[in-house]
């Protein structure tokens, strides 16, 4: 079989990276999480003392010295580098979530990453998921994938995920900041936020993980089949 490449994408809570992590596991293919490399930017941003809504400052910086890497761990567990440096806890908080959004939405950024992601597909079979990975990045992606659920449960999933890793955080506050982040990505004029014609929608609102799981690696089964 050829390589396939399968794309992702929906709005933050939906389970994307946890689905897609799962289904590249079981089908042996390469996970590539693109939201973490929004986020390092997003960091490097912070970093650098630039405050959201100056996307002006982010650009020279882009120029001069950040380096996005990425790195497989043992478990297949995808690491993104800055500059060198494993970020990929640290971009896990929700300031680093709006940073993201900020920074996803200057398109220059999304210059900057998609030779990166176009090319991580080009040897090998991929998940990737994101935002504009069926309509901009992979738009000949074999399988592309919608995957949504509604506000709330995608809220009250982001809420548990926090408090887990010992965030305190309420719903109300999640529930606003995810709100925020849809009409953001969604409205965005920069490759926002969109369904492509050709992608299967899956609604993961009243899904366990699991059955969520079984939902994407039933698409990407038949193509496999079909490939062959
Ligand atoms: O999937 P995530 O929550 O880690 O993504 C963080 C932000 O990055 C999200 O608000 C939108 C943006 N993003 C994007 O614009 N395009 C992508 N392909 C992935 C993420």
């Amino acid at each position: 079989m050829n390589h396939i490449a399968v794309a992702i994408d929906g709005p933050s809570g939906a389970g994307k990276s946890t689905i897609a992590r799962a289904a590249a596991k079981a089908m042996g293919f390469v996970y590539v999480d693109t939201g973490a490399m929004y986020r390092t930017i997003g960091l490097a941003v912070s970093r650098r003392g630039i405050s959201i809504g100056e996307p002006e400052k982010v650009l020279p910086m882009l120029d001069e010295n950040v380096t996005i890497g990425l790195a497989y761990d043992d478990a297949g567990v995808q690491h993104v580098l800055l500059n060198g440096e494993d970020v990929s806890s640290l971009i896990r908080t929700p300031e680093m979530s709006m940073y993201a959004s900020f920074v996803s939405a200057i398109p220059e950024v999304r210059a900057f990453l998609l030779d990166t992601q176009r090319n991580l597909a080009r040897t090998t079979s991929v998940i990737m998921d994101g935002r504009d990975i069926g309509t901009v990045i992979l738009p000949d992606a074999r399988v592309k994938i919608f995957l949504t659920a509604s506000t709330e449960a995608r809220a009250k999933r982001r809420l548990l995920e926090l408090q887990e890793k010992g965030e305190d955080v309420t719903y109300e506050a999640v529930l606003s900041d995810m709100i925020q982040r849809d009409k953001q990505d969604s409205e965005r004029a920069a490759a926002p936020l969109r369904q492509a014609e050709d992608a299967v929608l899956v609604d993961t609102s009243e899904l366990t993980l699991e059955q969520s799981i079984d939902a994407v690696l039933q698409q990407i089964r038949a193509a496999v089949e079909e490939e062959r």
